[in-house]
């Protein structure tokens, strides 16, 4: 039998817990000390958290909390007696994944078990596209976005609400966000989004709960709100750490009592709306300088689903796959559509080495516009263009900042061929390829600027 998952880590006194999971894990480690719990759970990297029925509620909470204050965030699983089923609703509301009543159902514990196994593990097929219409497909094998992936599912079969997602801009929130309304909902329901940043806060106020005729100079008529729009669906606050504290304040009443009233109304009208919110702002660090309120922050960050910036080690391995992906989808000129094959290895490295500051929006971009430049069926380098101020490399990209400061064209245009003959070896076919200009120029600008290799310069080398 093969194991569901590799490790689980069950915290309680109980041994009979211990035993109903054994079943499903490769390893079981036991903790029946919930103060050190996340010093644990950082060392072991569970699949699964299972707590036992000896854990109170209050103590689940607590820890729930605390592991969120290290992002340790994992999926938990709750053992209850049977005759306590009234602890269901609040445990649902934490965000566990599900709760098992009694030791004796092993079998109800091993399909939650299983349903968290069961992300796809295909090697054949290099994208991940999940069960959604081609617009929300999610591409990624990085082990970071195996792990989002992942997260989505399980946030989206939990009755977890609100959600929140974090990360940089154009790691792709709002698509995440699209794909858990998928998995939740299906196509059926309204996905109603709006940006925080975008509005002011009176309209921004209104947009969401509506207004009635008259509650304002200008309301000559009743407007429903976002949050009714969205009816059983789901509605997307992007940017929340953009909203107004008033408005955080009459938001986190809503999480709370799941109803709301139209600006100017009295009748309280039933939110049954999944609300995602996304910040690419560290909430946290917001809320320790007054910006964003504190219950608000910890009522959305139950569990967070958290995208990782194209940069990272961890989600590297998308970047190729972004790009071949974008190649292949990409309407941007539809008479070149499969006449470009891929790229070639030069516009790998190049792509490999940048270091993405806009993400996966970038990584878009510079793929359709290589796609409408490039005249063979490969893209090169000299296609791809990229502001080479980000490109990543083992030098310092402080000469770039001081080149900025008393900025001259001729400056920056040494540095960026210097910085091509570094990163090509000091190859000149490679540098001029990197650059887009052939070797006759690149002689030329050698010449003109006085650069070579540093074993020949005067200079001190700079410690790398
Ligand atoms: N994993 C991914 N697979 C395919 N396309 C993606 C992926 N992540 C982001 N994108 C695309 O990149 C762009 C930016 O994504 P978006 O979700 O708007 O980012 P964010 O909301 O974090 O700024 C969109 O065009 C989106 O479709
Ligand atoms: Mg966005």
């Amino acid at each position: 039998m093969t194991m569901a998952v590799d490790k689980i880590l069950v915290v309680g006194k109980h041994p009979e817990a211990q035993q109903m999971v054994r079943p499903f894990a490769g390893q079981v480690y036991a903790a029946d000390e919930i103060e050190t719990l996340a010093s644990l759970v950082s060392a072991v990297e569970p699949d699964v958290i299972v707590y036992d029925a000896s854990v109170s509620s209050a103590a689940i909470a607590e820890s729930t909390r605390s592991l969120q204050r290290e992002n340790l965030c994992c999926p938990a699983i709750v053992i209850r007696h049977p005759e306590d089923k009234e602890d269901e609703p609040p445990l649902r509301q934490l965000g566990v994944l599900d709760i098992v009543f009694g030791y004796c159902d092993t079998q109800r514990m091993g399909v939650i078990i299983e349903r968290l196994s069961s992300a796809p593990t295909d090697s054949d097929d290099r994208f991940f596209i999940e069960d959604c219409p081609p617009a929300v497909s999610i591409v990624g094998k990085s082990q970071a976005m195996q792990r989002t992936i992942r997260m989505i599912r399980l946030v989206a079969q939990s009755a977890c609400n609100p959600i929140l997602i974090v990360g940089e801009t154009g790691t792709g929130k709002e698509l995440a966000a699209q794909a858990v309304h998928w998995v939740r909902h299906g196509g059926e329901r309204k996905f109603v989004a709006v940006n925080c940043a975008a509005l002011t806060a009176t309209l921004l106020e209104s947009e969401l709960f509506g207004h009635v005729k008259g509650a304002f100079t200008g309301a000559d008529r009743d407007k429903t709100g976002l949050l009714e729009l969205a009816g059983e669906g789901t509605i997307f606050l992007d940017e929340i750490s953009e909203m107004q504290p008033e408005l955080q304040a009459k938001l986190l009443r809503v999480l709370q009592e799941k109803t709301f009233r139209k600006v100017g109304g009295s009748e309280e009208i039933e939110c049954r709306a999944t609300i995602i919110a996304s910040s690419n702002r560290n909430l946290l660090k917001e809320v320790e300088e007054g910006k964003f309120r504190r219950d608000l922050y910890y009522r959305l960050s139950i569990c967070p689903i958290a995208l990782a910036p194209l940069r990272c080690e961890s989600r590297r391995d998308d970047i190729l796959l972004l790009a071949e992906f974008f190649i292949r989808n990409s309407n941007i000129c539809p008479e070149k559509k499969g006449r470009i094959k891929g790229l070639t290895k030069l516009a790998c490295e190049t792509l490999l080495r940048h270091n993405w500051p806009g993400n996966v929006r970038e990584l878009r971009n510079v793929i359709e516009r290589a796609i409408l430049l490039e005249a063979s069926d490969r893209i090169g380098t000299s296609t791809l263009i990229l502001n080479p101020e980000q490109t990543d490399s083992t030098h310092t990209t402080e000469s770039w900042a001081g080149t900025m400061k008393d900025f001259s064209l001729e400056k920056a245009e040494k540095e960026l061929v210097k910085k091509a003959m570094e990163e090509a070896g000091w190859q000149k076919t490679r540098a001029a390829s990197l650059l887009g200009i052939t070797r006759a120029t690149l002689y030329a600008k050698l010449k003109q600027y006085n650069i070579h290799e540093p074993a020949q310069e005067q200079e001190i080398a700079q410690p790398v």
